[in-house]
């Protein structure tokens, strides 16, 4: 909570997406006034009705909570009284390279109505940027990316493991790591390139951590006696290696991994360097969709036209409805190009997906199934009935060992 007459500080946020809505949000319930800018009229008007864009346990209650530290516009011009401005808009890629446009128009348009205000960048954006877009517009940028994970993006916010704050002006980081100072949390106070390579090198080494355990689930599905499950425990329990990000499953997905090493491969590419381990990680998260393949082939080769495989959850993890990247979704349209017929149920995802028939419950969507693949840990799934008798890969490891005959649980040789 910020004291005394800086109580109701006025913060602006640029881009009302998933990180810019729990920004705003976060904010505010650490006792700012926020001014929440998108160009999508509707998600400010869904925003200022009460209702967050996207999902994300605890947001809507917050957002009410917190309602009148909170002002939502499409008007660029509501910012003219923020000293901070956060943009945090989405840094897609095009053609393999991040597209910046989103970024660079947002600082313009922050220049136009309040040059004197300090940017902030949350948007994931590549080394050299924030310093490229300071020589451009004059406008002072502090580079500070997020660690946010959905489903956890609230606590992420209020309390991350350590808060990056990247400058070249010691005033404007100073009063950065003011904003931050409710959260408690370890500041590395350092300049725009590190905190910006600081994104990249986290999100690409989690990626490289899934795949590595992914690889190693392969060798152990090989090996009799193996289980991935308890070699991980086991490595996990090393302080060095810690347990996170050592859950075998389908491969990571999501708005942020494949994207951003992508970008960051091609960023080094450009620099002469060749960031092989990555790249790797890349290639094994590929590979394990084809892995499910193989394994629906071989039990059913020669029949794939009328077998009916159902595909338990479609969003790239549980607890989000975020279907973005998701390996579920190319999984199914890999079933679909090689011609088995699809059938899917999700308990959040909104996705439509073209000759792919949608249930309402998981339990429908296995009775109308030859073959089911768990591809999403959401927690209901852990209570399916799967003695069916039928063709079960457990992508996610959360059906008992003994459930099913017929079950493949991947990483482990049964
Ligand atoms: C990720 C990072 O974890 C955040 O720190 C970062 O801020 C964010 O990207 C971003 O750049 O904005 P998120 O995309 O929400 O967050 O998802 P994660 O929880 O990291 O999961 C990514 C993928 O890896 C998912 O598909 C998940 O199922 C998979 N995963 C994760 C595993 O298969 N095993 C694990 O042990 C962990």
């Amino acid at each position: 909570m910020v004291e005394g007459e800086e109580k109701f500080m006025r913060i602006g946020v640029v881009g009302l997406g998933y990180i810019g809505s729990v920004t705003s949000v976060a904010l505010a319930e650490a006792g700012y006034e926020v001014v929440g800018i998108d160009i999508d009229e509707l998600k400010v008007k869904s925003l200022s009705a009460g209702e967050p864009p996207i999902y994300e346990p605890g947001l809507k209650e917050m957002l009410i909570k917190n309602s009148k530290k909170l002002i939502f516009s499409a008007d660029y011009g509501a910012l003219k009284e923020a000293d901070y401005i956060f943009v945090i808009v989405p840094t897609p890629n095009k053609d393999g390279k991040i597209y910046l446009k989103y970024v660079e128009d947002a600082v313009e348009n922050v220049k136009r109505v309040n040059k004197n205000a300090i940017v902030i960048i949350k948007s994931t954006v590549l080394p050299g940027t924030a310093s490229n877009l300071m020589r451009k517009t004059g406008m002072t940028i502090i580079s500070n990316p997020e660690f946010t994970k959905e489903g956890t993006a609230i606590e992420d916010t209020l309390k991350p493991d350590r808060v990056v704050i990247g400058g070249n002006d010691k005033k404007a980081i100073e009063e950065v790591k003011k904003i931050w100072e409710f959260a408690n949390s370890p500041i590395i106070e350092t300049t725009n390139e590190n905190a910006e390579m600081i994104k990249y090198a986290s999100n690409a080494f989690l990626a490289v951590k899934v795949s590595y355990i992914n690889e190693i689930a392969n060798l152990c599905e090989k090996v009799p006696g193996c289980d991935v499950e308890e070699v991980a425990r086991g490595m996990g329990l090393d302080k060095r290696i810690a347990p996170y990000f050592l859950k075998a499953g389908i491969g990571f997905g999501g708005s942020c991994f494949p994207k951003d090493t992508t970008a960051f491969m091609s960023f080094a590419k450009d620099l002469g360097e060749n960031l092989s381990i990555i790249e790797s990680a890349v290639k094994v998260n590929k590979n394990r969709i084809l892995r499910i393949i193989d394994l629906l082939e071989d039990k059913f080769s020669g029949s794939e036209k009328n077998i009916r495989v159902g595909v338990l959850g479609l969003t790239f993890k549980a607890n989000t409805d975020d279907t973005r990247e998701s390996q579920a979704v190319k999984l199914v349209e890999k079933l679909l190009s090689i011609g088995f017929k699809v059938n899917a149920y999700d308990p959040m995802a909104k996705i439509k997906l073209e000759n792919v028939e949608l249930f309402n419950s998981a339990k429908d969507c296995i009775e109308n199934s030859d073959a089911v693949v768990i591809a999403t840990e959401w927690p209901e799934f852990r209570e399916l009935n799967v003695r069916t008798g039928k063709f079960v890969i457990d992508m996610r490891r959360i059906l008992s060992l003994n459930s099913n005959s017929n079950l493949k649980i991947v990483g482990h040789y049964g």
